[in-house]
């Protein structure tokens, strides 16, 4: 063995247990007891918990958006992400006009190849979803992608889709084993707030939550699961902010249709107050953060497993980029940061009672292994598993600050929440990449992790 993780208490989806761990080639091979071989180094984890790596379902590395581009690229996102527990990602790679999907995702993959601290794997954002596209989604599943987004909203030259052709799409990915994803919001709404806004000079980023009320996104989301029901289509429905969206998909899942719902820690932890203060365009994302209603609605869909996936919506921008529509919403480039603090965010829930460890790690890391294709590699701590773990320490406090984080970003909506319990060690593929607060990672050490078709 060439490591052995000793004394901690192993923590996974559904067990909670006293054992060591091993490791060679960068896989477990060994859970037990009391773990001997003379050869490996030991790694003490007395009082502290042994946990999978987060997987972080939805990520926009290096997003480019208008002529601006996301603060964080496949380097500094992938070391952000270490340092706060996720040892995988899933990247939104964006179909770019002009290129053909497959040459697009080919590029993202050499860029994360060379740059990628941590394993990786795409998704894929349609923003023209031609016949082209669509011949196309044979070749994105047999390389590994099994997601695709679809968006409702922005204009029919941008990125929206018709509602005929998504129906096409979902019919299309179940065929093929992949699970199309829609960005739900209904455009027609807040365009019609926007104009009056804007006539009346209301430009305020407050006024971006106004023209997206929780109605916009409902609306949105009742009409997509309406569709994936009508069709008998698998549905994911990512960054879910709003009760009554989550109500129509518990509503679909009661009656056993496959749709599943993703949230975000920022919709966990802030409410729409945010925006009525200094500071509240960096708050500015789409879906926008909803009232305290909601907030409980998906904390209740966690609990009970109607929101089965927990995950960054990671794009985030400098605070002069954000800074820039002020004045005017809609120059505000849309999108908020995470990458880093999503799985201390959550332990740090559960570390205060309010929901189980296992349940975070369900949400966090063995919901998006199952649910999208590379489970058991990823997502367990299993005898075969990658060794993608955290060493976490419950009676650690940390405190956010932007120059503790270890992303590209000049600020954080984290700033000073502090966390009860904090991750201590990350090791992906057995290797160790963060350490006490210090990353000690490899650029281009992550790999390309193929997903496996869906169905
Ligand atoms: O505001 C957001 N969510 N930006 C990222 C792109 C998206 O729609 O997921
Ligand atoms: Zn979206
Ligand atoms: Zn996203």
């Amino acid at each position: 063995m060439d490591l052995i993780i000793k004394n901690g208490t192993i923590v996974t989806a559904k067990d909670t247990y006293a054992a060591d761990v091993g490791i060679k080639d960068g896989k477990v091979v060994l859970i037990g007891k009391v773990l001997r071989h003379s050869d490996a180094e030991i790694v003490d984890a007395s009082g502290k918990l042994i946990l999978p790596g987060a997987i972080d379902s939805n990520t926009h590395l290096g997003m480019p958006l208008n002529n601006i581009q996301a603060a964080d690229d496949c380097a500094s996102g992938t070391c952000a992400a270490a340092c706060g527990g996720t040892t995988t990602i899933f990247d939104y790679v964006i179909q770019q006009p002009g290129e053909s999907m497959m040459e697009t995702i080919r590029k993202r993959n050499d860029l994360f190849e060379k740059g990628s601290y941590i394993d990786y794997s795409f998704n894929v954002s349609l923003t023209n979803v031609t016949p082209e596209i669509l011949k196309e989604f044979k070749e994105a599943v047999d390389f590994g992608v099994n997601q695709f987004k679809i968006f409702m909203i922005y204009s029919k030259e941008h990125l929206m889709t018709d509602d005929g052709t998504f129906v096409k799409a979902m019919i299309l990915a179940k065929e093929l084993g992949a699970r199309m994803a829609v960005h739900a919001e209904n455009p027609y709404i807040i365009n019609m707030h926007t104009e009056e806004f804007l006539a009346e000079g209301k430009g305020h980023p407050w006024y971006h939550y106004q023209s997206r009320q929780e109605y916009v996104e409902t609306e949105a989301v009742k009409r997509a699961v309406y569709w994936a029901t009508s069709f008998n289509t698998p549905l994911y429905i990512p960054h879910l902010a709003c009760k009554e969206g989550l109500d129509e998909i518990s509503r679909a899942r009661n009656e056993g249709y496959d749709i599943l719902a993703e949230t975000c820690p920022h919709y966990l932890y802030f409410t729409n107050e945010v925006y009525k203060y200094e500071g509240a365009q960096n708050y500015v994302c789409s879906p926008p953060i909803k009232g305290p209603e909601s907030q409980d609605a998906l904390w209740d869909g966690i609990k009970r497993g109607d929101i089965s996936i927990v995950a960054t919506d990671h794009s985030p921008f400098q605070s002069h980029e954000k800074a820039a529509g002020l004045e005017d919403y809609t120059k505000i480039p849309n999108g908020v940061m995470g990458i880093e603090n999503m799985y201390p965010y959550m332990l740090s829930e559960a570390n205060k009672g309010r929901l189980s460890f296992n349940k975070v790690v369900e949400v966090c890391s063995s919901n998006p292994a199952h649910l999208f294709g590379c489970a058991p590699q990823k997502g367990t701590i299993a005898i075969g598993s990658d060794a993608d773990l955290v060493v976490y320490d419950p009676e650690k406090t940390f405190v956010v600050k932007p120059e503790k984080m270890h992303s590209n970003v000049d600020h954080t909506i984290w700033d000073g929440v502090e966390f009860s319990g904090y991750p201590i060690k990350t090791f992906s593929r057995g290797k160790l990449i963060y350490d006490n607060e210090k990353f000690v990672g490899e650029k281009g050490w992550g790999q390309f992790l193929k997903r496996n078709p869906l169905y």
